[in-house]
Protein backbone atom coordinates (compact mmCIF):
# COMPACT_ATOMS: atom_id res chain seq x y z
CA UNK A 1 0.00 0.00 0.00
CA UNK A 2 0.86 3.49 -0.57
CA UNK A 3 0.44 6.39 1.72
CA UNK A 4 0.71 9.58 -0.35
CA UNK A 5 0.99 12.14 1.64
CA UNK A 6 -1.05 15.53 0.97
CA UNK A 7 0.79 18.74 1.52
CA UNK A 8 -1.10 19.56 4.60
CA UNK A 9 -0.29 16.46 5.93
CA UNK A 10 -3.00 13.96 5.48
CA UNK A 11 -2.54 10.65 4.41
CA UNK A 12 -4.26 9.44 0.71
CA UNK A 13 -4.39 5.60 0.79
CA UNK A 14 -3.53 3.95 -2.86
CA UNK A 15 -3.35 0.20 -4.25
CA UNK A 16 -1.20 -1.10 -6.80
CA UNK A 17 -4.11 -2.56 -8.23
CA UNK A 18 -8.04 -2.42 -7.65
CA UNK A 19 -8.62 -5.49 -7.45
CA UNK A 20 -6.37 -9.20 -6.07
CA UNK A 21 -5.74 -11.51 -9.33
CA UNK A 22 -3.91 -14.39 -10.09
CA UNK A 23 -3.02 -14.49 -13.57
CA UNK A 24 -2.40 -17.99 -13.84
CA UNK A 25 -6.11 -18.65 -13.28
CA UNK A 26 -7.43 -15.88 -15.73
CA UNK A 27 -8.02 -15.61 -19.55
CA UNK A 28 -5.70 -13.96 -21.56
CA UNK A 29 -6.21 -12.45 -24.98
CA UNK A 30 -2.66 -10.94 -26.94
CA UNK A 31 -2.69 -8.14 -29.16
CA UNK A 32 0.34 -6.42 -31.05
CA UNK A 33 -1.12 -2.95 -29.27
CA UNK A 34 -4.11 -2.27 -26.89
CA UNK A 35 -6.22 1.27 -27.24
CA UNK A 36 -8.10 2.66 -24.12
CA UNK A 37 -10.93 4.55 -25.03
CA UNK A 38 -12.97 4.90 -28.12
CA UNK A 39 -13.08 9.05 -28.10
CA UNK A 40 -11.71 10.86 -31.02
CA UNK A 41 -7.98 10.11 -30.16
CA UNK A 42 -8.00 5.87 -29.52
CA UNK A 43 -9.92 5.85 -32.46
CA UNK A 44 -8.38 8.19 -34.95
CA UNK A 45 -4.68 6.34 -32.99
CA UNK A 46 -6.22 3.17 -34.42
CA UNK A 47 -6.67 3.90 -37.78
CA UNK A 48 -3.43 5.42 -38.25
CA UNK A 49 -1.95 2.34 -37.36
CA UNK A 50 -0.79 0.03 -39.93
CA UNK A 51 -3.68 -1.85 -41.09
CA UNK A 52 -1.63 -5.30 -40.58
CA UNK A 53 -0.82 -4.98 -36.96
CA UNK A 54 -3.40 -6.43 -34.64
CA UNK A 55 -5.41 -4.13 -32.15
CA UNK A 56 -7.75 -3.78 -29.73
CA UNK A 57 -9.94 -1.11 -28.11
CA UNK A 58 -10.89 -1.27 -24.98
CA UNK A 59 -13.87 1.06 -23.83
CA UNK A 60 -15.93 0.66 -20.73
CA UNK A 61 -19.25 1.77 -22.22
CA UNK A 62 -20.53 1.43 -26.36
CA UNK A 63 -18.07 2.76 -28.65
CA UNK A 64 -19.71 6.01 -29.50
CA UNK A 65 -19.92 6.76 -25.49
CA UNK A 66 -16.89 9.35 -25.07
CA UNK A 67 -16.75 13.33 -24.77
CA UNK A 68 -15.51 13.96 -27.96
CA UNK A 69 -18.74 12.57 -29.04
CA UNK A 70 -20.29 16.32 -26.91
CA UNK A 71 -17.87 18.63 -28.66
CA UNK A 72 -19.97 21.30 -30.76
CA UNK A 73 -17.64 24.11 -31.60
CA UNK A 74 -15.25 22.44 -33.84
CA UNK A 75 -11.57 22.24 -34.84
CA UNK A 76 -9.31 24.73 -35.04
CA UNK A 77 -6.66 25.26 -37.65
CA UNK A 78 -5.30 28.22 -39.69
CA UNK A 79 -6.67 28.05 -43.27
CA UNK A 80 -8.03 31.72 -43.69
CA UNK A 81 -5.77 33.66 -46.23
CA UNK A 82 -4.77 35.83 -43.41
CA UNK A 83 -4.26 33.29 -40.93
CA UNK A 84 -1.15 30.84 -40.57
CA UNK A 85 0.00 28.40 -37.75
CA UNK A 86 2.40 31.60 -36.04
CA UNK A 87 -0.99 33.28 -35.31
CA UNK A 88 -2.53 30.02 -33.86
CA UNK A 89 0.96 29.36 -32.29
CA UNK A 90 0.82 32.77 -30.49
CA UNK A 91 -3.06 32.47 -29.31
CA UNK A 92 -2.63 28.81 -27.90
CA UNK A 93 0.58 30.84 -25.87
CA UNK A 94 -1.63 33.18 -24.46
CA UNK A 95 -4.37 31.26 -23.78
CA UNK A 96 -2.24 28.85 -21.56
CA UNK A 97 -0.87 31.82 -19.18
CA UNK A 98 3.09 30.89 -19.73
CA UNK A 99 2.31 27.46 -18.95
CA UNK A 100 2.62 26.24 -22.35
CA UNK A 101 5.59 23.61 -23.93
CA UNK A 102 6.03 25.63 -27.24
CA UNK A 103 7.66 22.90 -28.77
CA UNK A 104 4.70 20.95 -28.61
CA UNK A 105 2.79 23.59 -29.53
CA UNK A 106 4.79 23.88 -32.55
CA UNK A 107 3.70 20.42 -33.88
CA UNK A 108 0.33 21.01 -32.83
CA UNK A 109 -0.38 24.16 -34.88
CA UNK A 110 1.61 22.53 -38.02
CA UNK A 111 0.57 19.54 -38.47
CA UNK A 112 -3.48 20.40 -38.08
CA UNK A 113 -3.98 21.02 -41.78
CA UNK A 114 -2.37 17.43 -42.77
CA UNK A 115 -4.78 16.07 -40.11
CA UNK A 116 -7.95 17.73 -40.68
CA UNK A 117 -6.90 16.24 -44.75
CA UNK A 118 -6.98 12.88 -43.23
CA UNK A 119 -10.43 13.86 -41.64
CA UNK A 120 -11.89 14.86 -44.75
CA UNK A 121 -10.60 11.58 -46.53
CA UNK A 122 -12.63 9.55 -43.67
CA UNK A 123 -15.81 11.52 -45.00
CA UNK A 124 -15.98 13.84 -42.57
CA UNK A 125 -18.44 16.17 -43.28
CA UNK A 126 -17.53 19.74 -42.00
CA UNK A 127 -19.26 23.04 -43.36
CA UNK A 128 -18.86 25.12 -46.31
CA UNK A 129 -18.63 28.79 -47.24
CA UNK A 130 -20.32 30.10 -49.94
CA UNK A 131 -17.45 29.34 -52.39
CA UNK A 132 -17.16 25.69 -51.19
CA UNK A 133 -14.30 26.47 -48.79
CA UNK A 134 -14.68 25.05 -45.40
CA UNK A 135 -16.35 27.00 -43.38
CA UNK A 136 -14.45 29.16 -40.57
CA UNK A 137 -16.14 30.54 -37.15
CA UNK A 138 -14.07 32.33 -34.31
CA UNK A 139 -14.28 31.57 -30.84
CA UNK A 140 -12.68 33.03 -27.40
CA UNK A 141 -8.55 34.15 -27.84
CA UNK A 142 -8.75 33.31 -31.32
CA UNK A 143 -7.40 36.42 -33.02
CA UNK A 144 -8.43 35.12 -36.97
CA UNK A 145 -11.82 32.92 -37.96
CA UNK A 146 -10.01 29.06 -37.65
CA UNK A 147 -12.88 26.61 -36.03
CA UNK A 148 -13.73 24.70 -38.69
CA UNK A 149 -17.60 23.27 -37.71
CA UNK A 150 -20.24 20.75 -38.41
CA UNK A 151 -23.14 22.97 -37.68
CA UNK A 152 -23.11 22.55 -33.50
CA UNK A 153 -22.66 18.98 -33.26
CA UNK A 154 -18.80 18.98 -34.94
CA UNK A 155 -17.89 16.08 -32.20
CA UNK A 156 -20.26 13.72 -33.34
CA UNK A 157 -20.00 14.16 -37.00
CA UNK A 158 -16.09 13.31 -36.56
CA UNK A 159 -16.67 10.41 -34.25
CA UNK A 160 -19.74 8.72 -36.18
CA UNK A 161 -17.31 8.43 -39.28
CA UNK A 162 -14.35 7.41 -37.32
CA UNK A 163 -16.37 5.12 -35.46
CA UNK A 164 -17.75 3.46 -39.09
CA UNK A 165 -14.41 3.39 -40.74
CA UNK A 166 -12.06 1.62 -38.08
CA UNK A 167 -15.59 -0.86 -37.47
CA UNK A 168 -14.87 -1.76 -40.84
CA UNK A 169 -11.08 -2.42 -40.17
CA UNK A 170 -10.78 -6.20 -40.03
CA UNK A 171 -7.44 -5.62 -38.05
CA UNK A 172 -9.25 -3.96 -35.55
CA UNK A 173 -11.49 -5.56 -32.32
CA UNK A 174 -13.78 -3.42 -30.67
CA UNK A 175 -14.41 -4.56 -26.70
CA UNK A 176 -17.19 -2.78 -25.24
CA UNK A 177 -18.31 -2.70 -21.53
CA UNK A 178 -14.28 -3.52 -20.97
CA UNK A 179 -12.92 -1.44 -17.95
CA UNK A 180 -9.38 -1.24 -17.63
CA UNK A 181 -8.78 -1.27 -14.35
CA UNK A 182 -4.87 -1.25 -14.16
CA UNK A 183 -1.71 -1.59 -16.01
CA UNK A 184 0.24 -4.93 -15.97
CA UNK A 185 4.20 -4.39 -16.01
CA UNK A 186 7.58 -6.27 -15.71
CA UNK A 187 10.38 -3.78 -14.49
CA UNK A 188 9.11 -0.56 -16.13
CA UNK A 189 7.99 -1.93 -19.07
CA UNK A 190 4.57 -2.16 -19.99
CA UNK A 191 2.66 -5.69 -20.47
CA UNK A 192 -1.07 -4.94 -20.94
CA UNK A 193 -3.78 -4.46 -19.00
CA UNK A 194 -6.32 -6.04 -16.43
CA UNK A 195 -9.45 -5.20 -17.52
CA UNK A 196 -13.34 -6.13 -16.29
CA UNK A 197 -15.77 -7.49 -18.43
CA UNK A 198 -19.12 -5.85 -17.20
CA UNK A 199 -21.39 -9.08 -19.60
CA UNK A 200 -19.96 -11.87 -17.81
CA UNK A 201 -18.72 -9.76 -14.77
CA UNK A 202 -15.15 -11.27 -15.09
CA UNK A 203 -11.75 -9.88 -14.52
CA UNK A 204 -9.46 -10.89 -17.81
CA UNK A 205 -6.06 -9.97 -18.81
CA UNK A 206 -5.20 -8.42 -22.03
CA UNK A 207 -1.40 -8.74 -23.13
CA UNK A 208 0.18 -5.95 -25.13
CA UNK A 209 3.97 -4.28 -25.09
CA UNK A 210 2.38 -1.45 -25.96
CA UNK A 211 -0.43 0.32 -24.67
CA UNK A 212 -2.34 3.88 -25.48
CA UNK A 213 -4.12 5.16 -22.77
CA UNK A 214 -6.83 7.59 -24.65
CA UNK A 215 -9.44 7.44 -21.77
CA UNK A 216 -10.35 11.51 -21.49
CA UNK A 217 -10.35 13.24 -18.74
CA UNK A 218 -12.11 13.72 -14.95
CA UNK A 219 -14.78 16.36 -15.41
CA UNK A 220 -17.17 13.60 -13.33
CA UNK A 221 -15.57 14.87 -9.91
CA UNK A 222 -17.41 17.91 -9.80
CA UNK A 223 -21.26 18.35 -9.32
CA UNK A 224 -22.29 20.36 -12.54
CA UNK A 225 -20.15 19.04 -15.74
CA UNK A 226 -20.51 19.10 -19.61
CA UNK A 227 -18.72 15.89 -19.58
CA UNK A 228 -20.86 12.37 -19.84
CA UNK A 229 -20.68 9.86 -16.97
CA UNK A 230 -17.71 8.29 -18.25
CA UNK A 231 -15.36 10.77 -17.56
CA UNK A 232 -13.69 9.23 -14.33
CA UNK A 233 -10.37 9.86 -15.21
CA UNK A 234 -9.53 6.00 -15.12
CA UNK A 235 -6.84 6.50 -17.61
CA UNK A 236 -5.26 8.58 -15.57
CA UNK A 237 -5.33 6.63 -12.37
CA UNK A 238 -4.38 3.07 -14.34
CA UNK A 239 -1.39 4.84 -15.70
CA UNK A 240 -0.33 6.22 -11.68
CA UNK A 241 -1.25 3.46 -9.90
CA UNK A 242 1.71 2.01 -12.13
CA UNK A 243 4.36 4.47 -11.76
CA UNK A 244 3.48 7.16 -15.02
CA UNK A 245 3.93 10.76 -13.70
CA UNK A 246 1.24 13.25 -14.10
CA UNK A 247 1.52 16.76 -14.55
CA UNK A 248 -0.78 19.92 -13.84
CA UNK A 249 -3.80 18.51 -12.25
CA UNK A 250 -4.75 21.74 -10.81
CA UNK A 251 -5.94 23.30 -14.20
CA UNK A 252 -9.33 22.51 -14.60
CA UNK A 253 -11.59 24.29 -17.11
CA UNK A 254 -14.59 25.58 -16.42
CA UNK A 255 -16.91 26.58 -19.60
CA UNK A 256 -18.36 29.93 -19.24
CA UNK A 257 -21.41 29.37 -20.59
CA UNK A 258 -23.73 26.28 -19.99
CA UNK A 259 -27.16 26.16 -19.67
CA UNK A 260 -28.30 26.82 -16.27
CA UNK A 261 -31.98 25.31 -15.92
CA UNK A 262 -33.78 23.30 -12.92
CA UNK A 263 -33.89 20.96 -15.50
CA UNK A 264 -30.22 20.77 -16.80
CA UNK A 265 -26.92 22.19 -16.08
CA UNK A 266 -24.73 20.51 -18.30
CA UNK A 267 -25.97 20.89 -21.43
CA UNK A 268 -23.07 23.09 -23.49
CA UNK A 269 -23.87 26.25 -25.06
CA UNK A 270 -20.93 26.69 -27.42
CA UNK A 271 -18.29 29.05 -27.25
CA UNK A 272 -18.84 29.82 -31.02
CA UNK A 273 -22.53 31.60 -30.29
CA UNK A 274 -20.22 34.05 -28.82
CA UNK A 275 -17.71 33.93 -32.09
CA UNK A 276 -21.44 34.74 -33.90
CA UNK A 277 -21.38 37.81 -32.06
CA UNK A 278 -23.83 36.78 -28.61
CA UNK A 279 -23.39 38.80 -25.75
CA UNK A 280 -23.22 38.02 -22.02
CA UNK A 281 -25.76 40.48 -19.65
CA UNK A 282 -26.04 40.22 -16.12
CA UNK A 283 -29.35 39.63 -14.14
CA UNK A 284 -30.13 43.26 -14.77
CA UNK A 285 -29.82 42.86 -18.61
CA UNK A 286 -26.19 44.92 -18.60
CA UNK A 287 -23.34 44.05 -20.66
CA UNK A 288 -20.37 43.32 -18.40
CA UNK A 289 -17.14 41.54 -20.02
CA UNK A 290 -15.34 45.02 -21.44
CA UNK A 291 -15.12 45.64 -17.31
CA UNK A 292 -12.92 42.51 -17.46
CA UNK A 293 -10.95 41.74 -20.72
CA UNK A 294 -10.34 43.80 -23.82
CA UNK A 295 -11.48 41.19 -25.63
CA UNK A 296 -14.90 41.29 -24.26
CA UNK A 297 -17.01 38.45 -24.50
CA UNK A 298 -14.21 36.65 -27.03
CA UNK A 299 -11.78 36.70 -23.88
CA UNK A 300 -9.88 33.56 -22.18
CA UNK A 301 -12.05 31.17 -21.50
CA UNK A 302 -10.66 31.02 -17.77
CA UNK A 303 -10.97 35.07 -17.36
CA UNK A 304 -14.60 35.08 -18.99
CA UNK A 305 -15.91 31.98 -16.06
CA UNK A 306 -14.15 34.26 -13.15
CA UNK A 307 -16.18 37.25 -14.96
CA UNK A 308 -19.36 35.65 -14.63
CA UNK A 309 -19.04 34.10 -11.43
CA UNK A 310 -17.93 37.88 -10.14
CA UNK A 311 -21.54 38.52 -11.60
CA UNK A 312 -23.89 36.37 -10.29
CA UNK A 313 -21.90 37.05 -6.61
CA UNK A 314 -22.65 41.14 -7.15
CA UNK A 315 -25.98 40.17 -7.80
CA UNK A 316 -26.69 37.40 -6.12
CA UNK A 317 -28.06 35.34 -8.97
CA UNK A 318 -26.90 31.53 -9.56
CA UNK A 319 -26.81 32.99 -13.69
CA UNK A 320 -25.82 35.25 -16.07
CA UNK A 321 -27.47 35.55 -19.63
CA UNK A 322 -26.00 34.63 -23.34
CA UNK A 323 -27.64 36.93 -25.79
CA UNK A 324 -27.93 35.89 -29.22
CA UNK A 325 -31.82 37.38 -30.05
CA UNK A 326 -30.22 40.15 -32.35
CA UNK A 327 -29.63 36.61 -34.67
CA UNK A 328 -32.75 35.64 -36.75
CA UNK A 329 -34.49 32.30 -36.00
CA UNK A 330 -33.68 31.08 -39.39
CA UNK A 331 -30.09 31.52 -38.92
CA UNK A 332 -29.79 30.38 -34.87
CA UNK A 333 -32.04 27.03 -36.37
CA UNK A 334 -29.36 26.57 -39.28
CA UNK A 335 -25.79 27.20 -37.71
CA UNK A 336 -26.96 25.84 -34.17
CA UNK A 337 -29.65 23.43 -34.23
CA UNK A 338 -28.56 21.03 -31.82
CA UNK A 339 -28.49 24.23 -29.04
CA UNK A 340 -32.00 26.32 -30.75
CA UNK A 341 -33.46 22.77 -30.33
CA UNK A 342 -32.38 21.93 -26.80
CA UNK A 343 -33.04 25.12 -25.45
CA UNK A 344 -36.73 25.51 -27.19
CA UNK A 345 -37.11 22.08 -25.05
CA UNK A 346 -36.86 23.98 -21.96
CA UNK A 347 -38.79 26.71 -23.22
CA UNK A 348 -36.25 29.17 -24.28
CA UNK A 349 -36.46 30.42 -27.73
CA UNK A 350 -33.10 31.93 -28.34
CA UNK A 351 -34.23 33.72 -31.25
CA UNK A 352 -36.35 35.94 -28.93
CA UNK A 353 -35.00 34.86 -24.77
CA UNK A 354 -31.72 35.30 -23.32
CA UNK A 355 -30.28 32.25 -22.21
CA UNK A 356 -29.80 31.57 -18.52
CA UNK A 357 -26.17 30.52 -18.49
CA UNK A 358 -23.42 29.51 -15.39
CA UNK A 359 -19.69 28.43 -15.90
CA UNK A 360 -19.18 24.21 -15.51
CA UNK A 361 -16.75 22.27 -15.31
CA UNK A 362 -15.81 21.42 -18.86
CA UNK A 363 -12.18 20.55 -19.27
CA UNK A 364 -9.18 19.09 -17.55
CA UNK A 365 -5.67 20.53 -19.19
CA UNK A 366 -3.42 18.19 -16.75
CA UNK A 367 -2.91 14.23 -17.23
CA UNK A 368 -0.56 11.53 -18.06
CA UNK A 369 2.69 13.15 -18.39
CA UNK A 370 4.06 12.77 -21.83
CA UNK A 371 6.75 13.90 -24.21
CA UNK A 372 5.45 14.97 -28.15
CA UNK A 373 5.37 11.37 -29.37
CA UNK A 374 2.94 10.65 -26.70
CA UNK A 375 5.04 8.54 -24.73
CA UNK A 376 5.39 8.10 -20.82
CA UNK A 377 7.73 7.18 -18.27
CA UNK A 378 6.67 3.74 -18.71
CA UNK A 379 8.20 2.09 -21.25
CA UNK A 380 5.69 1.24 -24.33
CA UNK A 381 2.63 3.36 -22.44
CA UNK A 382 1.30 6.21 -24.85
CA UNK A 383 -0.94 8.51 -23.40
CA UNK A 384 -3.58 10.85 -25.94
CA UNK A 385 -6.49 13.15 -25.72
CA UNK A 386 -7.41 14.51 -22.45
CA UNK A 387 -6.15 12.01 -20.61
CA UNK A 388 -2.16 13.01 -21.49
CA UNK A 389 -0.58 16.21 -20.60
CA UNK A 390 2.25 17.39 -23.14
CA UNK A 391 2.47 20.56 -22.49
CA UNK A 392 0.10 22.26 -25.08
CA UNK A 393 -2.73 23.90 -23.30
CA UNK A 394 -0.90 25.42 -20.29
CA UNK A 395 -2.62 26.52 -17.65
CA UNK A 396 -5.71 26.90 -19.84
CA UNK A 397 -6.62 25.50 -23.08
CA UNK A 398 -7.77 27.51 -25.80
CA UNK A 399 -11.12 26.85 -27.47
CA UNK A 400 -11.24 24.24 -29.83
CA UNK A 401 -7.84 22.66 -29.82
CA UNK A 402 -8.86 19.27 -27.78
CA UNK A 403 -10.37 17.29 -30.76
CA UNK A 404 -7.21 18.50 -32.61
CA UNK A 405 -4.95 17.52 -29.94
CA UNK A 406 -5.95 14.48 -30.29
CA UNK A 407 -5.85 14.03 -34.05
CA UNK A 408 -2.12 15.46 -34.00
CA UNK A 409 -1.14 13.18 -31.26
CA UNK A 410 -2.75 10.30 -32.16
CA UNK A 411 -1.15 10.61 -35.63
CA UNK A 412 2.04 11.26 -33.93
CA UNK A 413 1.60 8.14 -31.93
CA UNK A 414 0.20 5.92 -34.48
CA UNK A 415 3.95 6.84 -35.91
CA UNK A 416 6.11 5.73 -33.21
CA UNK A 417 3.76 2.17 -33.09
CA UNK A 418 4.49 1.30 -36.87
CA UNK A 419 7.97 2.07 -36.23
CA UNK A 420 8.50 -0.13 -32.93
CA UNK A 421 6.91 -3.34 -34.38
CA UNK A 422 8.07 -2.87 -37.56
CA UNK A 423 11.66 -3.60 -35.91
CA UNK A 424 10.58 -5.29 -32.51
CA UNK A 425 7.58 -7.28 -34.01
CA UNK A 426 4.04 -7.68 -32.16
CA UNK A 427 2.43 -10.00 -29.84
CA UNK A 428 4.43 -10.39 -26.41
CA UNK A 429 3.56 -14.58 -25.80
CA UNK A 430 3.62 -14.50 -21.74
CA UNK A 431 2.98 -13.20 -18.16
CA UNK A 432 2.79 -14.63 -14.95
CA UNK A 433 1.58 -12.22 -11.77
CA UNK A 434 -0.43 -13.16 -8.26
CA UNK A 435 -1.64 -10.06 -6.43
CA UNK A 436 -2.43 -10.60 -3.01
CA UNK A 437 -3.23 -7.61 -1.36
CA UNK A 438 -3.86 -9.36 2.02
CA UNK A 439 -6.78 -6.88 3.15
CA UNK A 440 -10.15 -8.01 4.73
CA UNK A 441 -12.59 -6.72 1.95
CA UNK A 442 -15.98 -5.28 3.17
CA UNK A 443 -18.93 -3.61 1.08
CA UNK A 444 -19.54 -0.50 0.94
CA UNK A 445 -21.68 2.03 -1.00
CA UNK A 446 -20.19 3.64 -3.82
CA UNK A 447 -23.25 6.21 -4.61
CA UNK A 448 -23.17 8.40 -1.68
CA UNK A 449 -18.97 8.30 -1.49
CA UNK A 450 -19.01 9.75 -5.10
CA UNK A 451 -21.52 12.35 -4.25
CA UNK A 452 -19.52 13.19 -1.33
CA UNK A 453 -16.37 13.55 -3.29
CA UNK A 454 -18.73 15.54 -5.78
CA UNK A 455 -19.82 18.33 -3.13
CA UNK A 456 -16.42 18.66 -1.50
CA UNK A 457 -14.62 19.45 -5.20
CA UNK A 458 -17.68 21.63 -6.06
CA UNK A 459 -17.61 23.64 -2.93
CA UNK A 460 -13.75 24.01 -2.19
CA UNK A 461 -11.83 23.84 -5.68
CA UNK A 462 -13.85 25.06 -8.08
CA UNK A 463 -13.32 28.52 -10.22
CA UNK A 464 -12.34 30.39 -6.77
CA UNK A 465 -9.67 28.33 -4.27
CA UNK A 466 -8.24 29.53 -1.01
CA UNK A 467 -5.45 27.50 1.24
CA UNK A 468 -8.70 27.20 3.76
CA UNK A 469 -11.02 25.02 1.75
CA UNK A 470 -8.49 23.72 0.01
CA UNK A 471 -7.15 22.08 2.86
CA UNK A 472 -10.27 21.32 4.37
CA UNK A 473 -10.90 19.41 1.23
CA UNK A 474 -8.02 17.12 1.26
CA UNK A 475 -9.06 16.36 5.24
CA UNK A 476 -12.03 15.29 3.89
CA UNK A 477 -11.03 13.56 1.23
CA UNK A 478 -8.25 11.71 2.98
CA UNK A 479 -10.94 10.43 5.33
CA UNK A 480 -13.09 8.98 2.49
CA UNK A 481 -9.59 7.55 0.44
CA UNK A 482 -9.02 5.50 4.29
CA UNK A 483 -12.65 4.07 4.21
CA UNK A 484 -12.40 3.33 1.09
CA UNK A 485 -9.70 1.74 0.75
CA UNK A 486 -10.50 -2.05 1.70
CA UNK A 487 -13.69 -1.65 0.38
CA UNK A 488 -14.31 -4.95 -1.85
CA UNK A 489 -14.37 -3.17 -5.72
CA UNK A 490 -16.75 -5.65 -7.83
CA UNK A 491 -18.72 -3.16 -10.35
CA UNK A 492 -17.47 -0.54 -12.76
CA UNK A 493 -19.33 2.22 -10.08
CA UNK A 494 -16.74 0.95 -7.62
CA UNK A 495 -13.32 0.92 -9.37
CA UNK A 496 -14.95 4.43 -10.83
CA UNK A 497 -14.96 5.75 -6.83
CA UNK A 498 -11.60 4.36 -6.37
CA UNK A 499 -10.20 6.88 -9.38
CA UNK A 500 -11.90 9.35 -8.27
CA UNK A 501 -11.18 9.79 -5.03
CA UNK A 502 -7.45 9.37 -6.07
CA UNK A 503 -7.77 11.89 -8.43
CA UNK A 504 -9.39 14.25 -6.34
CA UNK A 505 -6.69 14.21 -3.45
CA UNK A 506 -3.81 14.48 -6.31
CA UNK A 507 -6.09 17.51 -7.94
CA UNK A 508 -6.14 19.03 -4.40
CA UNK A 509 -2.74 18.41 -3.44
CA UNK A 510 -1.03 20.47 -6.73
CA UNK A 511 -3.72 22.98 -6.21
CA UNK A 512 -2.20 23.49 -2.43
CA UNK A 513 0.79 23.79 -4.01
CA UNK A 514 0.74 26.26 -6.19
CA UNK A 515 0.94 29.41 -4.44
CA UNK A 516 -0.22 31.63 -7.06
CA UNK A 517 -2.94 32.26 -10.03
CA UNK A 518 -2.42 31.13 -13.10
CA UNK A 519 -5.15 30.50 -16.16
CA UNK A 520 -7.60 28.43 -14.76
CA UNK A 521 -5.99 28.00 -11.19
CA UNK A 522 -7.28 31.28 -9.25
CA UNK A 523 -6.43 31.90 -5.59
CA UNK A 524 -8.09 34.06 -3.83
CA UNK A 525 -5.27 34.36 -1.29
CA UNK A 526 -2.23 34.56 -4.00
CA UNK A 527 -3.67 36.46 -6.63
CA UNK A 528 -0.90 37.36 -8.47
CA UNK A 529 0.67 35.24 -11.00
CA UNK A 530 4.21 34.53 -9.99
CA UNK A 531 7.45 34.14 -12.42
CA UNK A 532 8.91 32.02 -9.82
CA UNK A 533 6.01 29.53 -10.57
CA UNK A 534 6.65 29.05 -14.22
CA UNK A 535 6.97 25.34 -14.09
CA UNK A 536 4.63 22.48 -13.84
CA UNK A 537 3.61 20.33 -10.57
CA UNK A 538 4.35 16.13 -11.79
CA UNK A 539 3.09 13.94 -9.18
CA UNK A 540 4.60 9.91 -9.05
CA UNK A 541 3.62 7.38 -6.84
CA UNK A 542 6.69 6.94 -4.33
CA UNK A 543 6.73 3.08 -3.72
CA UNK A 544 4.52 0.39 -3.17
C1 LIG B 1 -17.46 24.87 -27.31
O1 LIG B 1 -18.08 24.57 -28.32
O2 LIG B 1 -17.59 25.93 -26.72
C2 LIG B 1 -16.52 23.85 -26.72
C3 LIG B 1 -15.36 23.70 -27.59
C4 LIG B 1 -14.14 23.41 -26.78
O3 LIG B 1 -14.23 23.00 -25.63
O4 LIG B 1 -13.05 23.66 -27.29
Amino acid sequence: MHLGRLKEGYVLKVNRYLVDFDSEKMEAEFHDVLIIGSGIAGVYTALEIDDKHDIAILTKESINMSNSVLAQGGIAVSLDKGDSPEYHFKDTIYAGAGLCDEDTVWVLVNEAASNIECLCTYGVNFDKSGEGELALTREGAHSKNRIIHAGDTTGKEVCDKLISEVKNRSNVTIKERTFALDLLKEGNTCKGVLAYDEDTSKFKLYLSNLVVCATGGYGQIYENTTNPEVATGDGVCLAYRAGAELMDLEFIQFHPTVLCHPENRSFLISEAVRGEGAQLKNIHGERFMSQYHELGELAPRDVVSRAIFAEMKKTSSDHVFLDITFKGREYLENRFPNIFKTCLGYGIDISKDYIPIAPTEHYCMGGIKTDVYGRTNIEGLFACGEAACNGIHGANRLASNSLLEGLVFGNKIATEINTYLSYKGGKQQEFSFNYNSERTLREMDSTEAINSVKRIMTHDVGIIRNREGLSQAAGKIAVISKEINDMKNDSIKDFELQNVVLLSGLIIDSAIKREESRGAHYRSDYPNTEESWKRHIVKKVESF
